[in-house]
């Protein structure tokens, strides 16, 4: 072996157990959401106790890292568990319609859990549900499905997708009740925005989450660290700083990550434990309000017109930056990164895709400039931190 690979390998290191520092980890507990859970169990005991009687639909709002998802992924845990022991046909499925980037890919995914084998083309969304619903039926399944972020598919494609699949339980020859719904929601002004119906679809059943406090949210961090790290690895300084950076947006997923990179700046350090120091330097290198993760599910293309936006905004301490001036950056980032220069249309639905991510915020210029062109501007996050996250994201991996 490599001498150089050797000897990093060996290393030690502080963190003992990677896995439960991915935000893809559900932890075995879910701290201070216990109230919030039982309401959860509550308007599902019917469907529960009952399949087929009754449907469900309940939505969860809350602000970013409030536990939405993982509160909903661990009620399907349970579900899954009870389901298997009790022996009922009742499924859980969880989709993340910002992932599967449209209202008919949302629908595809849920059929695929049970036909992996179905094209992406091919098939109509009528088609598909009319397959969905054969499935169910032919197997006598009940389901609850877990609809995450649909306000990023609400915007893009409209709420037919909700009316569908609600829909479904009306067509039903032998009238099963065989869908129930859990909506996942960000932004509370979100709500505001949709009509009547869609809102009447979604139901009144809201469990809102509130942001955690401090105090929380350092019970959170302190839990993650117990099976994260070795024993006495990090300092209870470092978990206060880390809990009280956190505090002003209530965020526990920023939280997590945060102990994760000040966990392997420690290891580059060759510290003895993880120090308030090392919060500090993680949290100079990643911003809160643009999520890594959104980053991380753009693709390269999508990726180099964010970072064009971020440059020109950087360079000229500008507000807004033009659809033309991004456009002109993104050219010569292809060429940078070695990547083929997309035509205009297909720029112009890279930004439209940003803008239904939140990454980016668009607004039409002001009539008093030549021709109307759009503005774009970045929310409250530096240009120079979203550069940088790109610019790590882009030499890790390209598509
Ligand atoms: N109550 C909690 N106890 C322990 N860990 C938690 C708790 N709430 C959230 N987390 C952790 O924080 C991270 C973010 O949580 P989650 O993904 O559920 O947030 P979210 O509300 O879905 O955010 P977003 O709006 O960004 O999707 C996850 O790693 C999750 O495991
Ligand atoms: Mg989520």
């Amino acid at each position: 072996m490599d001498e150089l690979l050797e000897k990093e390998l060996r290393k030690p290191s502080l963190i003992k157990n990677s896995r439960v520092l991915d935000l893809k980890y559900i932890p075995k507990k879910l701290l201070h959401r216990e109230e919030e859970q039982k309401m959860l169990i509550q308007y599902f005991k019917p469907v529960i106790e009952q399949p087929g009687e009754y449907s469900q639909r309940v939505s969860i709002i809350g602000a970013i890292g409030t536990g939405k998802t993982a509160m909903a992924l661990k009620f399907g845990e349970m579900i899954k568990v009870y389901s298997t022991q009790k022996n009922l046909n009742l499924e859980y499925v969880h989709v993340n319609c910002r992932r599967a980037r449209s209202a008919f890919l949302t629908l595809l995914e849920i059929v695929r859990k049970f036909n992996p084998h179905i094209p992406v083309r091919g098939f109509s969304p009528e088609e598909i549900l009319n397959m969905l619903t054969e499935i169910l039926n032919r197997k006598r399944l009940f389901l609850i499905v877990t609809l995450d972020e649909i306000d990023f598919v609400i915007r893009k494609d409209g709420p037919d997708l909700l009316y569908d699949l609600t829909r479904l339980t009306d067509d039903e020859i032998d009238m099963k009740e065989r869908v129930s719904m859990i909506t996942i929601v960000r932004d509370i002004a979100f709500r505001t925005m949709l009509d009547e119906s869609t809102l009447s679809t979604l139901r009144q059943n809201t469990i809102l989450l509130e942001p955690y406090t401090e105090d929380q949210l350092r019970d959170i961090v302190a839990d993650r660290v117990k099976e994260a790290f070795f024993e006495d690895t990090v300092s209870q300084e470092a978990i206060d700083l880390i809990a009280d950076i956190v505090s002003k947006n209530g965020d526990a997923r920023y939280a997590i990550e945060l102990l994760e990179r000040a966990g392997i700046h420690a290891d580059h350090r060759q510290s003895l434990k993880v120090l308030p120091e090392h919060v500090r330097y993680a949290n100079a290198s990643i911003h809160p309000v643009i999520r890594q993760e959104i980053v991380k599910d753009l693709t390269s293309q999508q990726k180099l017109v964010l970072l064009a936006i971020a440059i020109k905004l950087r360079t000229t301490q500008k507000a807004y930056a033009t659809i033309g001036e991004a456009e002109e950056i993104y050219k010569g980032l292809c060429e940078e990164f070695n990547l083929p220069t997309r035509s205009h249309t297909q720029v112009w639905e890279y930004i439209q895709y940003l803008q239904n991510c939140d990454v980016i915020t668009t607004k039409p210029s002001s009539k008093g400039q030549r021709g109307q062109t759009t503005l774009i501007g970045l929310p409250d996050v530096s240009a120079e931190k979203i550069e940088k996250a790109i610019r790590e994201q882009l030499e890790k991996h390209i598509d």
